[in-house]
């Protein structure tokens, strides 16, 4: 089995997306078992919580030296043995300590077609503000492989979502979440835990 941590600091839609997904058997070689937030106030805790999967806190403000945060997280994720972390939502950086504890072993769901809109300073509403003061006609989301550069790595999925006239920040958000995000990262998820549950059964 491929062992699953869903990282997360907010309402978790893309947590509920996968944890719909994982129930109707989109991906049967992996398992969600531990959700980690970044804060104690994420309501993606409590879609854990009702889903029965294990939880875990770590913030990054109660560590002076940022080198203590990422180990932190990689003693948390060893600690439960885990194969595969999905960024989903998680709106801290992670450091190298992590990215190589993990080589192309953990996915990010970002609201943009990346390279557009995207690295430091976009995340959640400022993404598609800036979609949106831009002008572009078609927006949507991007799954990649996480690397040291923001958004930067490898891209796996992506799906384009059109902007409609009169949209607010708030309704392409949700737009680009209904069309695009619910439907990649299960995707994306599935298609690594084949290819890890086939290196595992090579092994
Ligand atoms: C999602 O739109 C996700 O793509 C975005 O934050 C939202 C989290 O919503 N992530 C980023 O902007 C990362 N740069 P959720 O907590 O409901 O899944």
């Amino acid at each position: 089995m491929i062992k699953i941590a869903v990282l997360v600091s907010g309402g978790g839609t893309n947590l509920q997306a996968l944890i719909d997904a994982q129930k109707s058997g989109a991906f049967p070689q992996g398992e969600i078992t531990l959700v980690l937030a970044s804060n104690t106030k994420a309501y993606a805790l409590e879609r854990a919580k009702n889903a029965g999967i294990e939880t875990a806190v770590i913030s990054r403000k109660s560590f002076e030296d940022p080198a203590q945060y990422d180990q932190a997280i990689v003693k948390t994720l060893r600690d439960h043995q885990i194969d595969l972390v999905v960024l989903a939502g998680f709106l801290s950086i992670l450091g190298k300590p992590v990215i190589d504890a993990y080589p192309e072993r953990i996915l990010n769901i970002h609201p943009s077609l990346i390279p557009s809109f995207c690295g430091a300073g976009f995340y959640g509403l400022r993404v598609h503000q800036a979609a949106l003061d831009y002008g572009v006609k078609v927006t949507g989301a991007t799954v990649h492989l996480v690397n040291e550069i923001p958004d930067g790595g490898r891209i796996l999925l992506q799906k384009a979502v059109e902007i409609q006239p009169g949209d607010t920040p708030e309704l392409l958000q949700r737009r680009v979440m209904e069309e695009a995000e619910w439907k990649i990262l299960p995707q994306a998820v599935a298609m690594l835990c084949r290819q890890l549950g086939a290196m595992q059964d090579e092994r």
